[in-house]
């Protein structure tokens, strides 16, 4: 069975000796509740490292008071199990870190911001657009764990889902501005989103909370909304013109399914990947591309079903 790591202490142990046999270490950081979407992150670990660690840690940090932190769904013996079944090119799993709150809170952690005490990182000017728009401390609460487990973990080489965008190129962001040697900021990879074959909806540890009906027939509109979103900037149409195309398919699919879901868009926004501004309402396609030369666009958003929020995004003009 894969060896487990409750404490930085006996983590480091364990990378000491990968540093004397000179192995690569690559991570992926978690919050539990595996599903074929962070299965994706560990083969790609596992093909590109000689050794893989994962991390499995629910961070207090990033829920709002308002949020699931309570309920969001930890399944610790079934997530190893899976992780014990992987295997890459003959490499599995070579570590699990699952450290407890207060190993990665010496200071202690409250839910409420301006009740906090201790150290906390913050990617200044790109924690507000999109995500950060609804959940304005959330990326305060990433970039702060992902910190302290890159000190843990010092992992070579690291990997993040696209399914989490903006998360993503935060800590990408960050690695380069805080100067980080492990990873080095072009060590930290960007995976492609794992969808359900079926209905392209985008796995999550939250799709969990739907029932069948809402997984199969709502949940999916949201992947449905940003490909509208899509074809009609593919077609030249100008940004405001792509949001109401989505919004329109949203409410198409609230209007076919009736009482028996409660299905409600939170944002759908275009914004620069680089600098994460978000298009002005006029902007085609062709504007775009003279003004930014080629740069690709993200097209994200969010959407409730019943209580359980999700996310999702494409990225357009991706060379
Ligand atoms: P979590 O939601 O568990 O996701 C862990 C990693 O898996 C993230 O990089 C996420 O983008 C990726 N992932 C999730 N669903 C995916 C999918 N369908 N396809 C591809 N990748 C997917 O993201 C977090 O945890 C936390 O914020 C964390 C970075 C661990 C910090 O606490």
């Amino acid at each position: 069975s894969i060896p487990l790591f409750p404490t930085v202490g006996s983590y480091r142990e364990w990378r000491r000796r990968a540093y004397d046999q000179k192995k690569s270490v690559g991570f992926v950081a978690t919050m539990g509740a595996l599903h074929e979407g962070h299965l994706l992150l560990v083969r790609r670990s596992l093909a590109e490292n000689d050794l893989t660690v994962l991390s499995i840690f629910v961070n207090p940090a990033q829920f709002a008071p308002h949020e699931d932190l309570a309920t969001y769904p930890r399944t610790l013996p079934r997530d190893l199990e899976l992780l014990s079944t992987l295997s890459v090119s003959g490499r599995s799993p070579a570590a699990v870190f699952v450290p407890t709150v207060s190993e990665m809170y010496p200071s202690g952690i409250v839910q409420s911001v301006d009740q906090q005490k201790g150290t906390f990182v913050e990617v200044k000017g790109y924690g507000h657009q999109m995500e950060g728009r609804t959940r304005p401390t959330f990326f305060r609460g990433v970039a702060t764990v992902v910190t302290k487990l890159f000190n843990v973990i010092e992992p070579t080489r690291t990997y993040f889902g696209q399914k989490d965008i903006q998360q993503a190129l935060l800590l990408r962001r960050m690695t380069r501005d805080l100067l980080l040697s492990h990873p080095e900021p072009e060590n930290l990879f960007i995976v492609p989103t794992a969808r359900d074959p079926k209905t392209s909806l985008a796995l999550s540890s939250r799709n969990a909370y739907l029932s069948d009906h809402e997984r199969e027939k709502a949940a999916p509109a949201l992947y449905a909304a940003l490909d509208a979103a899509k074809s009609a900037w593919e077609a030249g149409a100008p940004k405001v013109e792509c949001i109401s195309r989505a919004q329109a398919v949203v409410e198409q699919k609230k209007a076919e399914l009736g009482d028996s879901v409660d299905l409600r868009l939170d944002y759908i926004e275009m914004n620069d990947p680089e600098t994460f501004d978000e298009l002005d309402a006029g902007t085609s396609r062709a504007d775009w591309e003279a003004e930014r030369e080629g740069r690709p666009l993200i097209i994200s958003g969010a959407m409730y079903v019943g209580k359980t929020r999700l996310i999702d995004n494409v990225v357009v003009g991706a060379r």
